[in-house]
């Protein structure tokens, strides 16, 4: 495995993307500094040029030479990271990430993967790696490196196996600190609660009654290419079924995200089973994948925002 990080680590050196595993999706990183390197990820996602890219560091110290640390950031960091915690700072005076990676914006997103693959090969690279999700723009996330293969294998782009997958399966809760009150932008593992106790104050989230801070924040993300339909109790005859525990959505083909109801597992199986569900769909022209309602609590909070952004239209 050792050979393989070498090897993707003077790809990236030399301008080249790698996808790499991350404790929560797969990341297609680069050099953050290249600016030409930065432009080939938006082109091989087809991401809009304004929606900015993470930073991903090896330590507290490369993140300090990025954003500008204040005490809650700090707070945060020796808490969360390495973790699926991704903090929005402003920059710092001698920042050297590319406007490219920062879509022009004058704030970072960065954060410490706690997988040893993606830290490795952030060590080795000896740079900051700039990494959106290894997925098209807008569609579901990568969490093996199948996935990244169907989508990247004839790009030029060197994909990392992982012995040890995406243990989390969805993405980091990024956390706005640039604003008065520190806001989350995006749920994940790490939960609103778990900010506020370590802040010893409360925190926002990031809603309809807010300005969008940042252009994946759009509602429609995370989508299939069938269509999805929410809470649903019976599973219509055109229709696929996800279900949850012993919800009982019956069709030809369904699967259940945690037949013990653990939402944990729940959230590893989300983007896998979504995709097998999509990938049915796709060849058997079923329209639309019928999902169970989820709990709404702890980390079926963030199952149900990316659901919620899956199942909409626009
Ligand atoms: O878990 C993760 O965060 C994964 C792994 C690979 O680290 N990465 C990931 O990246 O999910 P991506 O590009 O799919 O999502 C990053 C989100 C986007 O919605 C982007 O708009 C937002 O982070 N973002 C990046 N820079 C930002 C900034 N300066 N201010 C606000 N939002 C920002
Ligand atoms: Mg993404």
């Amino acid at each position: 495995m050792s050979d393989n990080i070498d090897i993707a680590a003077a790809f990236i050196k030399t301008g080249n993307i790698v996808a790499f595993p991350t404790e929560t999706v797969f990341g297609l990183g680069c050099d953050a500094t290249n600016s030409v390197a930065c432009q080939k990820i938006y082109e091989l996602k087809n991401r809009p040029i304004h929606n900015p890219l993470i930073i991903h560091v090896e330590n507290t110290k490369q993140a300090q030479n990025i954003g500008k640390f204040n005490d809650d950031a700090n707070k945060l960091a020796n808490h969360f990271w390495p973790g699926p915690l991704t903090l929005v700072l402003n920059i710092a005076d001698d920042c050297s990430i590319t406007k490219t990676a920062l879509a022009g914006l004058n704030t970072v997103a960065i954060r410490i993967p706690a997988h040893k693959t993606a830290i490795e090969l952030i060590k080795k690279a000896e740079c900051p790696v700039a990494a959106p999700s290894a997925n098209p723009s807008g569609y579901i996330s990568s969490t093996t490196s199948f996935h990244v293969a169907k989508h990247f294998s004839d790009k030029n782009v060197l994909i990392l196996p992982s012995d040890n997958e995406c243990y989390y399966g969805i993405e980091s809760t990024i956390l706005d600190l640039t604003s008065e009150v520190p806001t989350i932008l995006r749920l994940g593992f790490i939960t609103a609660e778990a900010i506020s106790e370590i802040l010893s104050k409360p925190v926002e989230m990031s809603g309809a009654s807010v300005a969008i801070k940042a252009p994946g924040m759009l509602a429609k993300h995370y989508s299939p290419y069938a269509k999805v339909r929410l809470e649903a109790i019976v599973a219509r005859e055109t229709e696929i079924a996800l279900n949850f525990k012993d919800s009982n959505l019956q069709s030809n083909f369904s699967l259940n995200l945690s037949v013990s109801g653990d939402l944990v597992e729940a959230a590893n199986n989300l983007y896998k089973m979504l995709r097998i569900l999509d990938d049915y769909a796709l060849e058997n022209s079923i329209p639309a994948i019928a999902i169970a309602k989820i709990p709404d609590v702890n980390i079926g909070i963030a199952i149900n925002d990316r659901l919620k952004r899956a199942a909409s239209d626009s």
